[in-house]
Order: C-alpha cells, then sequence, then structure tokens
C-alpha cells in the first residue's frame, strides 16, 4: 500500500522501542481545519470534554483546574484558546465521530504496512491548546503517539525507568489506585530526556510508559494523540498489574528489589492469568483528572476564562 497520510515513514519499524519522530501529512486535513474544529467542539458530549488551566510557569499537576465551556458556541472557544490560557482536550471522538476513526485506522495501516507491529483497542483524543501552554510530567498506560497539527510545542521524554518512572509508582498507575501524574518530578531528569521540538507535521512516539511533559511554543497549537495497544505492550502491562497485587504479598521476600517483570516464562504466565482474572473481577476505577470546576471558558477575557463558584464534579 501506498503511503498517502505519511511522509516519511522510515523508523516504522522501530516505533515503540525508542523515541522516534516520523512526519505526516495533516496540517492542512479538513478534519483539523477550523470549521471542522467548531462542529466537532459543539458535537462532543460534554463527559468527553476537558477544559483546563494552568499556570504558565507551573509544572505542578496539582494546579491544573478543571472548567466548563458546555454551551459556548465553537468560534468562540477557539478564540479563547487562541488568546487565552487554557486547554481543551475533545476525548476519544472516534468513538462519536466515524470520519476521525476512519482517519485513526488508515494512520495505523499505514504504519503497520511499513512494518509496526499490529495494533488493537486504538483511541483518537484531539488538543487545542492556548500559546504557552504546559502539560505536566506524567506517564501513560498504553502505546501512544502525539501528532502535531498546527503550532509548536516542546516534547520531553525521558525514560522508562527509576528514578524517571519508580515501579511501585507506575504499578499504582496501572492498577488505577494513582493519577497518571503521581510521578515524582525533578528538574534534574531533563539533562537524561530526549527533547523534541514539534512542528506541522511531525508525529512522536515513545516506549511504553516512558514520562513525559509538554510545552506549547507562544502560539496556538492543535494535535491529537493516539492510544494503541499490541501483544507486547498488553504482556508488560499485564506483568506491571500483578506485580502490584503481588507486592504487598512478596515484599518482606525482595529486600527491596522490585518483583521480576519478564514477559515470558511460566511465572509471566501466571501473571497474565491473575491480572486477568482480577480485570474480570472488578470494575476498573482510574481516578479521573476530573475535579472541582471553577472557570468557565470565555473569550472576552484576556485568560480566554472566568473564575465561577466551584463546582463539585
Ligand atoms: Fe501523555
Amino acid at each position: 500500500m501506498a503511503a498517502t497520510l505519511f511522509e516519511d515513514l522510515a523508523p516504522a519499524e522501530r516505533f515503540g522501542t525508542a523515541p522516534a519522530l516520523l512526519r505526516h501529512r495533516l496540517q492542512h486535513h479538513a478534519l483539523f481545519s477550523d470549521a471542522a474544529l467548531v462542529e466537532l467542539i459543539e458535537r462532543t458530549p460534554r463527559d468527553r470534554v476537558h477544559v483546563n488551566t494552568m499556570p504558565r510557569d507551573a509544572t505542578r499537576p496539582d494546579l491544573w483546574r478543571e472548567g466548563d465551556m458546555t454551551g459556548v458556541p465553537g468560534q468562540d472557544v477557539l478564540a479563547a484558546v487562541a488568546g487565552g490560557n487554557i486547554w481543551v482536550h475533545l476525548k476519544r471522538v472516534h468513538e462519536t465521530e466515524p470520519a476521525y476513526r476512519a482517519l485513526l485506522d488508515a494512520l495505523f495501516a499505514e504504519l503497520e504496512a511499513a512494518g509496526f507491529t499490529p495494533t488493537y483497542r486504538r483511541s483518537m483524543s484531539i488538543l487545542i491548546s492556548s500559546p504557552a501552554m504546559n502539560v505536566a510530567y506524567h506517564a501513560d498506560v498504553p502505546g501512544q503517539c502525539l501528532w502535531q497539527v498546527r503550532g509548536r510545542k516542546r516534547l520531553w521524554v525521558y525514560p522508562a525507568r527509576a528514578p524517571f518512572l519508580e515501579t511501585p509508582v507506575l504499578e499504582r498507575i496501572v492498577l488505577g489506585r494513582a493519577a497518571d501524574t503521581a510521578l515524582r518530578y525533578d528538574p534534574a531528569f531533563d539533562a537524561e530526556a530526549e527533547v523534541f521540538d514539534l512542528a506541522p507535521g511531525d508525529v512522536a512516539t515513545w516506549p511504553r510508559n516512558c514520562p513525559h511533559r509538554v510545552r506549547n511554543a507562544d502560539c496556538l497549537n492543535v494535535s491529537f494523540t493516539t492510544e494503541h495497544w499490541t501483544d507486547a505492550l498488553r504482556a508488560g502491562y499485564a506483568v506491571d498489574y500483578a506485580n502490584g497485587l503481588l507486592r504487598p504479598l512478596f515484599e518482606p521476600m525482595l529486600g527491596g528489589r522490585d518483583p521480576s517483570r519478564r514477559t515470558a516464562g511460566a511465572a509471566f504466565r501466571a501473571k497474565f492469568a491473575l491480572a486477568a482474572a482480577h480485570k474480570a473481577t472488578r470494575r476498573l476505577h482510574r481516578p479521573s483528572r476530573m475535579g472541582v470546576v471553577d472557570f468557565r471558558v470565555d473569550p472576552r477575557s484576556p485568560s480566554g476564562f472566568v473564575d465561577i463558584e466551584p463546582v463539585a464534579p
């Protein structure tokens, strides 16, 4: 199959094994025009929309505030983002919008045709964010790609090992017992980060659980994230999930060491079965970033929002 959605797929075969940058061709795609984004903002169900703000120079996730934009016209939301200090996240658009689902499937079909491992349970979320906004240090559970469509942003990707990623904390994130921002961040970590300055047409990806953070350049940003699973990602996830369950039982025997994270052999097969059985017996209640809502999007305000009386979620 000829690649049409990508300009450069050369690193596709090592996609997911090291931080990597590829080139796509979606900068001028109709699904990311202002008109399409206005419609998407207005159509996306309320429970799939997050709008956040955070002081521009802050990196602490507890300063992340949750807002509301119910009923604000899409055009006004775009104006508020362009001039203000907010972050609009349209979650899992592939589930409600067939055109975005088709694009998501087509992107991964091209990646897989170029040598990337087969994927499943893919998802797509759209990010429209203000100049200089940042996203705090965190680690995601599934495979991730960050696709830059408009504007520029800097991405820091850190190794998925201690001290950047402490295994007990990762296990709690995987089990849904801690937020994805529960990791400790130290500015000294930056010396070991891979740094990508993303421009329109860039798509970055990194290995499972690599912590990362993002800062927008001084311009409006339109990006989207995709998540995916592969057999290798699922095996690693199952081991961390089972190790998180077993850790309290085996802690006295481990003497401060981490349990094995091997994804082969009899112990792995037992852990995979344990994780599957445990997941089947409970519904995962992953702590959401959704907190008290205390602002409302308003393009007439220089910040793009006005404070409101706090409303509990
Ligand atoms: Fe992320």
